[in-house]
């Protein structure tokens, strides 16, 4: 579906809460009730950050929405001058969203896993509450502090698997490392991904072997955020070249990795 098919908004929304979750993670919910109604899991939000030389809108993924109270929630992590700018907001705030845009998660009917790293996690949220069954969870991340994502998570999903680099929550190592125990013991329908690229991508290999389908959400830089610049252009397996925004974020990993 063509991008103007859909229904994509640009509102001045105002802040509800954009609070600290870790000293480089922030968790910011703003009134959007037309996105909130429209917005599919995968989707994306280009944000405006009316501070300084930023120009440019950011993407953030859609993490949640709440359609009875018309909010929209995004995780962020600090970056650059963007998110810098964009944590230093307060509630009752403006901030400009465009969005929802680019395509989303198609959604299984069959048991599936739901595999993120880092903020990665962020857009699964939305994921695992809108799948007809619950999913089953895997989260990676540096060290318990990173795979907070749990309590969010948690009233959507059945079993939760976490993995630390450190060790210092879950197992040791990557979700790679886990993730063939995991397919040995159960079996999924689809698995969804969403995290650094060679974790995706070897995520992808593992699901291959087994010859479960795989969906992946990928991150470019991106400007327009609507398909008319090309920043986020990428080539895929066979030939074609697609934009992120609007035939993305997210693919069948046989696609695009
Ligand atoms: C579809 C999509 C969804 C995303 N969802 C999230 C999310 O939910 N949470 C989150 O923390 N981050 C997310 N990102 C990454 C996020 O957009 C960047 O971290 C953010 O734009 C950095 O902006 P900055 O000004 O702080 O950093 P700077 O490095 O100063 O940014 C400079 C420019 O590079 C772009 N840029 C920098 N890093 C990235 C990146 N990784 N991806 C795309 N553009 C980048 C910026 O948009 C900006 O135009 C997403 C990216 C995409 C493409
Ligand atoms: S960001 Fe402009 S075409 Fe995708």
């Amino acid at each position: 579906m063509a991008l103007h098919e859909k229904a994509a908004f640009a509102i001045d929304t105002e802040i509800v809460e954009n609070k600290m979750i870790l000293p480089d993670v922030y968790g910011i919910t703003v009134k959007a009730a037309d996105i909130s109604k429209n917005a599919r899991a995968g989707q994306f939000i280009h944000v405006r950050i009316d501070a300084g030389m930023i120009f440019l809108r950011r993407p953030l993924g859609v993490a949640d929405v709440d359609e009875k109270q018309g909010t929209l929630t995004m995780f962020y992590r600090l970056i650059g001058n963007g998110t810098h700018a964009l944590s230093k907001l307060k509630a009752g705030d403006n901030v400009n969203c465009l969005g929802p845009l680019g395509n989303g998660f198609s959604l299984a009917e069959k048991k599936t896993l739901i595999i993120g790293g880092g903020m990665g996690l962020a857009p699964l949220i939305l994921l695992s509450r809108r799948l007809p069954m619950k999913a089953d969870l895997l989260i990676g991340g540096r060290n318990e502090d990173e795979v907070f994502w749990e309590k969010y998570f948690s009233p959507y999903v059945d079993n939760i698997f976490v993995t630390t680099d450190d060790g210092s929550k879950g197992r040791k190592g990557f979700t790679t490392d886990y993730l063939p125990e995991i397919l040995d013991k159960n079996h999924y329908g689809t698995i969804y991904v969403c995290g650094p690229d060679i974790m995706m991508r070897k995520i992808y290999e593992i699901a291959k072997r087994k010859e479960i389908p795989c969906q992946v959400s990928l991150e470019r830089r991106m400007a327009c955020g609507m398909g008319a610049c090309l920043s986020c252009a990428i080539d895929t397996n066979d030939g074609k070249r697609k934009k992120v925004c609007v035939d993305g974020p997210v693919f069948e990993a046989q696609e695009v990795l």
